[in-house]
């Protein structure tokens, strides 16, 4: 079984990679999605939204712990996405991902992400692109939805994805119109699956080891990619592959107040306080220590005061 960690947008960063990978099992990151309309970014954009191909850190495009890192395009423009897939591969991005699942308004509005699942043809014609530019070492994956406001089309999709030659596909198991509303249908993953023969990484609603024993039966999947539960519990991929101890709270803080010790120049004030109150959103989920926590901190701006605090709770 290989366990990835799900990209998102504004919440798993280089910082939260390096940090949830610490705790081992994971085989896999992708990076936040990298936009692509109309032009070829330079190597630098590329390495802010994936430091680990920073030759300065030396981290040869894996986090510390050794797991390596994937940068996802999101676009509609087969040329653009393939000059922009070389550059990252260029750069020794662990292979390219393709969005196709973004629910997003304004992306979708511009005929970005899982509003292209409507047009089998045009997911086919970016991967192609994508699998041309790219040496053929390094793997292209496509993340896609179950379709867009039904999944009619899931299968044609998947298809034309394996057929421009991508060697994985994940797939989240809800359409578009279907938000992040539970259930996740893992039961359509399996009927896609067995109609195609490269991997299919199954994805959604996967917050605990029997949840991924149950997806992994019901969608026949060997491979898992985790998102919001592993911001949940931070140790989530060691409990699903080896049965770990769940991480405790005071361990999770420990983290908490490594991640605020993260600061970057390039952020600006604020950035790590709304981030750590964006954390904690997801570990009240897990922790009943973090809603207490939780109310103490809210309307704290400072990131001192929050890691005082942080350390007298733990
Ligand atoms: C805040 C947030 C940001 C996300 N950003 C991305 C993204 O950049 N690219 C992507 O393919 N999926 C993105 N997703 C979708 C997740 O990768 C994942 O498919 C979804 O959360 C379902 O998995 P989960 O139930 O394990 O969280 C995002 C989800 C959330 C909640």
């Amino acid at each position: 079984m290989k366990i990835i960690l799900a990209p998102m947008e504004g919440v798993v960063d280089y910082a939260m990679r390096e940090l949830l990978t610490a705790s081992g099992h994971y085989d896999l990151c992708i990076t936040e999605f990298v936009r692509v309309v109309d032009q070829v970014y330079r190597p630098a954009f590329f390495r802010k939204i994936c430091p680990e191909l920073d030759p300065e850190l030396n981290q040869g495009g894996t986090t510390r712990a050794g797991t390596p890192v994937r940068v996802q395009l999101l676009g509609q423009h087969a040329d653009w996405m393939a000059e922009n897939a070389a550059v990252a591969a260029d750069l020794g991005s662990c292979g390219i991902d393709i969005n196709f699942g973004c629910p997003a308004k304004t992306v979708n509005r511009h005929r970005g992400g899982a509003i292209l699942l409507q047009e089998p043809e045009t997911l086919y014609k970016i991967v192609k692109a994508v699998r041309d530019a790219v040496p053929g070492d390094q793997p292209v994956s496509a993340k896609m939805r179950l379709g867009y406001a039904t999944a009619d089309l899931a299968l044609d999709c998947a298809h034309a994805i394996e057929s421009a030659g991508a060697n994985m596909i994940t797939v989240h198991a809800r359409t578009k119109m279907e938000g992040y509303k539970p259930p996740a249908h893992w039961h359509i993953i399996d009927d896609m699956r067995r109609h195609i023969s490269i991997p299919v990484t199954a994805n959604g609603d996967i917050w605990s080891r029997p949840d991924a024993e149950n997806c992994r039966r019901v969608s026949g999947c060997d491979d898992i990619m985790i998102g919001r539960g592993a911001l949940c519990l931070p140790n989530l991929a060691s409990v699903i592959k080896v049965n770990a101890a769940p991480m405790p709270w005071k361990e999770a803080c420990d983290i908490l107040i490594l991640y605020a010790c993260f600061s970057r120049p390039s952020h600006q004030r604020g950035y790590l306080p709304s981030r750590i109150k964006q954390w904690f959103s997801y570990l009240k989920r897990h922790y009943p220590e973090a809603h207490i926590l939780f109310e103490k901190i809210k309307r704290l701006r400072q990131l001192d005061d929050i890691i005082t605090l942080i350390r007298q709770e733990r």
